[in-house]
């Protein structure tokens, strides 16, 4: 039987989508597995081509923007962003509103000058500072956000205005729980592993005339103009990941869109944090207005009884609800394949816990 995992990513994946790839595992097209077949070949371009359109049908994404997928998931564009976007400026903005933020601006001063518009690690990353208070340059090339912090649970609702200055989004653990309006953004990227497939992936969502000269030494893996002309096949692609990714966002399609799914996931938060909020026995440590739909964090009122939650929560098929190494406590990760089942699961389980231990 499936158990509902609650793990940050690799995460759940839809049943649909991975009973199809088992039906097709040893013979996709002309007698071969997906993983056998040619990424020149024309059946392969085809699965990319369709899982290109489907971003672009799901997310509304406007022309004059590409898409492509990358390998060494979000933690590759950590570098690849400052190298094809700073051209000649030697200058650009971050907010650090979690550990992923923090490290996307580290990785970022290897190549430049780092700006940190706003920070909310000093209170623990429990809130996103007002953007009246973020201190931008106007001269640096972009603004880089992180508008899910998936370990913190700190999820930004609304966009700050960057004017001119494009802003960046790195978008892994929320893309495709709701609509977006792409143009906003100059440059969305996400890691595939929580919403939308397995993990090796980073899709990234670019402006046309955002793209500068990247400087000699970058690494041809990580630039976007011949990723974009070669169609996300520069080299071999994971195409068994590339495959997968297209049945999940098929799945999407079938499920309604991404306002279906948006509906979905917003009562799925609800009601975990209601239930909570309605409780002394459990905390959520991030302001209320910048709780994320997607990843929750909580903490028990004693911190003795972790293990015991950790192991009675297994026993009950609850699976990898531990929170990140970092911060201890729990993390419920609620993505897109979570049926609304499992967080009722979950809600059943911590009222009885309470009952025996408080
Ligand atoms: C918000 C965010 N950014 C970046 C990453 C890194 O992704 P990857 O491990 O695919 O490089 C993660 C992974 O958990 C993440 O949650």
């Amino acid at each position: 039987m499936r158990t509902y995992n609650f793990s940050a990513g690799p995460a759940m994946l839809p049943a649909a989508a991975l009973e199809i790839a088992r039906a097709e595992m040893l013979e996709w097209r002309d007698g071969m597995s997906v993983m056998e077949v040619s990424h020149r070949s024309k059946e392969f371009s085809d699965v990319i081509a369709h899982a290109e359109q489907q971003v672009r049908d799901l997310l509304k994404v406007p022309d004059g923007y590409h898409v492509i997928f990358m390998q060494g998931g979000a933690t590759a564009q950590f570098s690849a962003i400052p190298l094809n976007l700073l051209g000649t400026r030697g200058l650009a903005d971050y907010a650090v509103t979690g550990m992923w933020g923090k490290k996307a601006a580290k990785e970022a001063q290897k190549y430049c000058e780092v700006n940190i518009v706003a920070s909310s690690e000093g209170d623990g990353f429990n809130h996103i500072p007002d953007f009246k208070t973020w201190k931008r340059n106007e001269y640096s090339a972009y603004c880089h956000i992180t508008p899910n912090e998936t370990i913190g649970g700190v999820e930004f609702h609304q966009f700050p205005e960057t004017n001119d200055v494009p802003l960046v989004a790195d978008m892994s653990s929320t893309l495709f729980s709701r609509p977006i309006d792409v143009e906003k953004f100059g440059l969305i990227y996400a890691s595939a592993q929580k919403n939308f497939g397995p993990a090796g992936i980073a899709l990234v969502i670019v402006r046309d005339d955002l793209l500068q000269a990247t400087p000699k030494w970058c690494p041809s893996m990580l630039e976007y103009k011949p990723q974009i002309e070669e169609k996300s096949c520069l080299n071999t692609p994971p195409t068994f990941v590339i495959y997968m990714i297209s049945l999940v966002l098929d799945w999407m399609t079938t499920e309604g869109g991404l306002s279906v799914l948006a509906k979905r996931n917003e009562e799925k938060a609800r009601r975990l944090y209601e239930y909570i909020d309605g409780t002394d026995f459990y905390r959520n440590p991030v302001e209320p207005h910048c709780r994320s739909w997607m990843n929750v964090p909580f903490l028990l009122k004693d911190d003795r009884l972790d293990n015991a939650f950790k192991a009675g929560s297994k026993a009950a098929g609850l699976e990898n609800l531990a929170g990140h190494r970092s911060v201890g406590g729990m993390r419920a990760s609620i993505y897109n394949a979570m049926p609304i089942e499992g967080v009722d699961a979950l809600i059943t389980f911590m009222k009885d816990f309470a009952q025996k231990n408080g």
